[in-house]
């Protein structure tokens, strides 16, 4: 008989061994990492957070969350994240994949947690109330088209200067600290401690391969740092940036840096929607990029939490405009979880809700593909 749970701390390697024979097969080439690559999610501590179901007492399916908080503009959301969803191949198809998430579900919503981020978008979750709501631009640039001393950011080279780490943990111990506060000064982004930064830098979560071919730079002015920018290199020869932070020309400078110096051959930055300013110094480069969803999903897992925490975002931009909230004059339906969620943060397709809507949303979502990325 098939039975649900919360993990406990000693089932955690059994679920990572499961996720590994899921997401890194044997014949895949990939080395077995879930464990490495998502050292703070599948641990121990957040065992409570992994849920299993159980057949005779072995696990044959998982669904797990890492608590978290967002940050828009100093205002806290709890957002947790889901990932490691996987059913053993002989279970699937008979509704305990489905069984489990409810169980997620019910349990984010039993503790008060508005929203989740879900890595995938599949029926699976699409079904039970998730969507894709948030977007970027996609830069991909080759190094051979750039044309490199045409570009407005080499006026900056006396300005700014570039350092380059491969990861090691001993060079990196040594930048930790800027990058971690460069991070903490974003506008939009998860809390992440200057503790869990090395972890997680260390971990690379997200990555293709592990451990991957990382390539780190780092821009200052003068002895103060000034932005960074995290690549994995691809087998594709790609260099794929999953996170920068600092000031936005800065962030500029080190793709231009990288591109004319060769560091790297091609070069793909995601720039969230939000992210006007960087996206428009790219543009200014002659750079395109081309718009698409995160492939992550949200939802609405606790309406009334959710509005609770979002309400201080929206009366603040109410009060720019000189409008005050009335709760009775909102355009969409409030218990309703995935009208909610476009309402409140849809950036990739938004509808038009009228005035003074149209100019206080979308509440900008962190890029989920970071260091946070489950
Ligand atoms: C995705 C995954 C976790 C689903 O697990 P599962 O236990 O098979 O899930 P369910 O049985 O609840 O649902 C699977 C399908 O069976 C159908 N189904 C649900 N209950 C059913 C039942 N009682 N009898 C027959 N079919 C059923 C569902 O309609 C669903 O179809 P879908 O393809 O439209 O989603 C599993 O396929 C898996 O491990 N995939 C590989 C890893 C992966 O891709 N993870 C997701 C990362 S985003």
């Amino acid at each position: 008989m098939i039975t649900i749970r919360r993990a406990r701390p000693e089932d955690v390697q059994e679920i990572i061994a499961l996720a590994n024979s899921v997401f890194r097969p044997p014949d895949s080439g990939l080395s077995p990492s879930m464990g490495m690559q998502y050292p703070l999610f599948l641990s121990e501590q957040n065992a409570q957070n992994l849920f299993i179901a159980e057949d005779n007492g072995r696990i044959v399916a998982h669904n797990g969350t890492m608590p978290g908080t967002i940050l828009v503009n100093g205002h806290p959301i709890s957002m947790s994240s889901m990932g490691s969803v996987c059913t053993h191949p002989d279970y699937r198809g008979q509704g305990i994949g489905t069984r489990v998430l409810m169980s997620v579900l019910d349990s984010l919503r039993e503790e008060g947690i508005g929203l989740l981020a879900i890595s995938g978008g599949r029926g699976l979750y699409t079904r039970n109330g998730a969507a894709h709501t948030a977007g970027y631009l996609n830069f991909t640039i080759a190094s051979e088209s750039y044309a490199t001393e045409d570009s407005l950011f080499a006026d900056l080279r006396d300005v700014y200067s570039v350092a380059y780490s491969e990861y090691c943990e001993e060079a990196v111990s040594t930048i930790a600290d800027e990058m971690a506060a460069l991070y903490q000064a974003e506008s939009v982004r998860y809390l992440r401690t200057g503790r869990e930064f090395p972890i997680l830098l260390k971990a690379a979560p997200g990555a293709q391969k592990c451990p991957p071919d990382r390539l780190i730079a780092m821009c200052s002015i003068g002895k103060s740092a000034a932005a960074y920018t995290i690549g994995y290199r691809q087998e594709d020869d790609v260099l794929r940036v999953v996170e920068y932070a600092g000031d936005r020309l800065a962030v500029g400078f080190l793709v231009h840096r990288m591109l004319s110096d060769k560091a790297v051959q091609k070069l793909s930055l995601d720039v969230p929607t939000y992210d006007r300013q960087l996206a428009a110094y790219l543009e200014a480069c002659g750079f395109k990029g081309s718009s698409r969803p995160y492939a992550s999903t949200f939802m609405v897992t606790n309406a009334s939490a959710l509005w609770n925490q979002v309400r201080p975002i929206i009366e603040e931009r109410l009060s720019e405009c000189g409008a005050a909230l009335s709760l009775n004059q909102l355009p969409v339906n409030c218990n309703e979880g995935q009208e909610l969620l476009h309402f409140l943060f849809d950036a990739h397709q938004r509808k038009t809700y009228g005035q003074p809507w149209d100019s206080v949303l979308p509440i900008p979502l962190p890029w989920v593909n970071g260091l946070n990325f489950i």
